[in-house]
């Protein structure tokens, strides 16, 4: 075997053989499974049992849950026009999800249905003054991208980025609710904090942030 061979193998074997921090292993981009058309209960029923709750288990969603979650809040629900479960002013579409876990912040990309890795910290304790928010499984995070929000005037853009959003949290109730979850939509958090920890652009406003978790026994 050649000097150069030996070293390649050698370089291959320190790759395979050494693991990699957990970090590096685990925060990357997560593929969502296909939303289930046959969950769910009444609409009637779901209706009845719509509520906020704030006491939170914190065992973890599977990502099943978490699929059907995100795809009911604004998922892709017309693929020929990639229009959406919920609707948007002028169909701006300018509303993110992110995703707030204790691996890290997330962002959910409705096209591809998958989530994709934004930062590598957990911020869930910065989405809401209530200590709850710290150890439920995930925290929501509604952010309006006003480069998206078309050619409105200030004030339009900030009544309908508000009102896209309003759609989209009670989706949210709506799943949590046919599917026995907890969930609060919170307008109370310090918004410059998170939106620094987020490191969001100046066009970016976080508008409402929502828990989702097993409710606590
Ligand atoms: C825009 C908005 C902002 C809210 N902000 C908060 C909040 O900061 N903290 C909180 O505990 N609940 C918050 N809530 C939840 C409301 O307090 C709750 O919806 C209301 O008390 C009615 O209770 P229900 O949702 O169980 O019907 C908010 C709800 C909305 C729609």
């Amino acid at each position: 075997m050649g000097k150069r061979n030996g070293l390649t193998i050698s370089v291959l074997l320190i790759l395979f053989l050494i693991p990699l921090p957990a970090a590096t292993q685990e925060f990357k981009e997560i593929p969502l499974v296909k939303p289930q058309m046959d969950s769910g209960r009444l609409l009637m029923h779901v209706l009845k049992d719509r509520r906020s709750s704030r006491e939170f288990s914190n065992r973890t969603l599977p990502i099943r849950v978490i699929s059907n979650l995100l795809w009911s809040a604004c998922g892709v629900n017309r693929p020929e026009s990639g229009k959406r479960t919920v609707p948007s002013a002028g169909n701006w579409q300018e509303i993110d999800i992110y995703v707030a876990t204790a691996k890290g912040l997330y962002v959910y990309d409705a096209r591809r249905h998958r989530l994709l890795p934004v930062l590598d910290r957990d911020i869930r304790a910065l989405t809401g003054s209530q200590s709850y928010v710290k150890d439920a499984p995930i925290d929501l995070i509604y952010v309006a991208d006003y480069t998206r929000a078309g050619k409105a005037p200030p004030e339009t853009k900030d009544l309908y980025t508000a009102i896209d959003t309003g759609f989209i949290s009670q989706n949210v109730y709506l799943y949590c609710a046919s599917e026995g979850l907890a969930t609060v939509a919170r307008g109370t958090m310090d918004r410059a904090a998170l939106g620094q920890a987020m490191q969001l652009r100046p066009e970016q406003r976080i508008i409402l942030t929502q828990t989702v978790g097993y409710p606590k026994k």
